[in-house]
C-alpha cells in the first residue's frame, strides 16, 4: 500500500489510517501459582493509527498486557476487541497474522536469511514467490536497508540496529493493522536507538498503523507516544494521557517520581526538529569539481557544502578547507556524519551536535532525504519558546475516563481524540 507514497508524504496529516483500534475490556491475567494477578481488570482503548506507549516499573505487567493483545498469552478474564470485533475467541494463529510483533534485537531466526525471515508470514498466507520477493525488497527499503546488499545475509552478519530494522520489516510483512513492540530498542547503543526511533516515527507517518509499544524508558515514551499509559503493579493504569499533559500535570506522586527530575527540560523532548526553522545549505554531488563548489559557497556566503547522493541522501559535509584539498567530490559516505531525522526531538539533535565538531546537524526527512541544517542557536531559541508554551497551553480535549465495570464516557462523547482509561481503583488519577 505504501509503494506510491513519496518520501515527502510525511507532511500530509490526512494520509490514510490503516491501523485498527484495540479495546482491552476488563482484561485480567492470573499466572498459575501467583498470588496476585499480573494484569488486574485493565480496561483501555487504543485508538486506530496512534502510537500508545506502555511504561512502568519492571514486573508491572507491560509484557503480559502486550502479549494478551495477540494472545501469545491467553487472558484469564475479559475481552480483546479489534476494530469492533471481539477477537478473544478466535484462533490465535489467525489473529497473529493480523498483528505484527517486534521484540528486542528483532527476534530473528538465526539460520534464516534476512529475506526468509521477512517472508515468513507472507509465505504462510500463500503469496506467490514474485509477490513475496517484491514485498521483501519494498520492506527493506522502508527500513532503510539496501535490498541488494542485505536480503541474503544472515542475522549474525548484521549490527544490532540492522537486526532490529529487519525485525520491524518482518512484523510489517503482511501489512497488519496493528504492531506490537516490546522494548524494541532496548538492546542497541544510544545513537542507534535514536535513529531507530526516528525511523519508526517516519514509518508510522507513512503507514499510520496502530502501534502499542512497551518501554521502561520514559523519555522514549515521550518521544514516540501519541498517548502514554503509565502502569503500576498489576497493570493498574495510573495515568493515560498525552505526553504533554503527563509532563505538565502528573496524576500523582508515583508519576512524578517516574518522570524523574527535570520535567521542565523534558519539554524539549516534545519539540521536534521539523518544528523549528532549518537553514538552507549549499549542496553538491559526487563527481562535481571542488572549485565549482567553492565558488558557490562564496556566492552564497556559506562555509560548508553538503554532498548528496542521487536520492538526495547526505553523504559528506565538507568545509572549505576539505574542499580545497580535493579536485572532485568523492562518493563515499562519512560514517560520522551528524545526521538527525526531522522527527527527532531537539534533545536528540543537541546530543548529535555535541559530538560533532560543527555545532550543527544535517536534518533528513522520509527515507533519509536531506532537508536542511539545524544549529545550536536555533535550538536555544526553540527551547525558550517551548518552555513558554508549556506554561500556557493545556487546553486540548480531556481524556475520557471509565470504570473497570462499564465503558461509560465520563467526559462527553468518545470521539477518538482522547483515550478511554480505567478509573484506576485507588491508584490515583482523576
Ligand atoms: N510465565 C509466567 N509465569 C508466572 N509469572 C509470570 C510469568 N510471566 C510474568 N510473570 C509475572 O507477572 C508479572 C508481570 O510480568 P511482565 O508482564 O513480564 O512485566 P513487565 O513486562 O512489566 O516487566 C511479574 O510479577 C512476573 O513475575
Ligand atoms: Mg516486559
Amino acid at each position: 500500500m505504501s509503494d506510491n507514497i513519496p518520501a515527502t508524504a510525511s507532511t500530509d496529516p490526512a494520509s490514510v489510517i490503516t491501523g485498527a483500534s484495540i479495546l482491552l475490556d476488563q482484561v485480567s491475567k492470573r499466572y498459575p501459582g501467583q498470588a496476585k494477578a499480573a494484569v488486574d481488570g485493565l480496561t483501555m482503548e487504543i485508538p486506530a493509527g496512534k502510537i500508545v506507549m506502555l511504561v512502568g516499573p519492571s514486573g508491572c505487567g507491560k509484557t503480559t498486557t502486550l502479549k494478551m493483545i495477540n494472545r501469545l498469552i491467553e487472558p484469564t478474564e475479559g475481552r480483546i476487541v479489534l476494530d469492533g470485533d471481539d477477537v478473544t475467541g478466535i484462533n490465535g494463529d489467525d489473529l497473529r497474522r493480523r498483528i505484527g510483533y517486534v521484540i528486542q534485537a528483532g527476534g530473528l531466526f538465526p539460520h534464516m536469511t534476512v529475506a526468509t525471515n521477512i517472508a515468513i508470514v507472507p509465505k504462510m498466507l500463500g503469496w506467490s514467490k514474485d509477490r513475496v520477493a517484491a514485498r521483501v525488497d519494498e520492506l527493506l527499503e522502508l527500513v532503510s536497508l539496501d535490498p541488494a546488499q542485505y536480503r541474503d545475509r544472515f542475522p549474525r552478519e548484521l549490527s544490532g540496529g540492522q537486526q532490529q530494522r529487519v525485525g520491524v520489516a518482518r512484523a510489517l510483512a503482511a501489512d497488519p493493522p496493528v504492531l506490537l513492540m516490546d522494548e524494541p530498542f532496548g538492546a542497541v547503543d544510544p545513537i542507534t536507538r535514536v535513529r531507530l526511533q526516528d525511523e519508526l516515527i517516519s514509518i508510522q507517518k507513512e503507514l499510520q498503523k496502530t502501534i502499542v509499544c512497551v518501554t521502561h524508558d520514559f523519555d522514549e515514551a515521550v518521544k514516540l507516544g501519541d498517548w502514554i499509559a503509565i502502569f503500576t503493579e498489576g497493570a493498574q493504569l495510573v495515568q493515560y494521557d498525552t505526553p504533554e499533559r503527563i509532563l505538565a500535570e502528573p496524576a500523582n506522586e508515583f508519576v512524578e517520581n517516574f518522570i524523574g527530575a527535570g520535567a521542565g527540560l523534558k519539554q524539549l523532548t516534545l519539540t521536534r526538529v521539523n518544528e523549528v526553522e532549518l537553514q538552507s545549505a549549499v549542496t553538491a554531488s559526487p563527481g562535481d569539481l571542488s572549485s565549482d563548489v567553492l565558488s558557490r559557497l562564496d556566492q552564497q556566503g556559506h562555509d560548508h557544502a553538503v554532498i548528496i547522493d542521487g536520492r538526495n541522501r547526505p553523504l559528506q559535509w565538507l568545509s572549505r578547507r576539505q574542499l580545497a584539498r580535493l579536485e572532485r567530490i568523492g562518493s563515499t559516505r562519512d560514517p560520522r556524519l551528524p545526521v538527525v531525522g526531522e522527527r527527532a526531538t531537539l534533545n536528540d539533535a543537541l546530543d548529535i551536535m555535541l559530538v560533532s565538531s560543527v555545532g550543527a546537524a544535517l536534518v533528513t526527512g522520509g527515507r533519509d532525504s536531506f532537508r536542511g541544517v539545524v544549529d545550536v542557536e536555533t535550538i536555544m531559541v526553540a527551547m525558550s519558546q517551548a518552555h513558554a508554551r508549556a506554561r500556557t497551553s493545556h487546553a486540548e480535549g480531556k481524556p475520557v475516563g471509565i470504570n473497570t465495570g462499564a465503558l461509560t464516557a465520563l467526559d462527553g462523547p468518545h470521539d477518538g481524540t482522547a483515550p478511554l482509561r480505567s478509573a484506576d481503583r485507588g491508584a490515583g488519577g482523576e
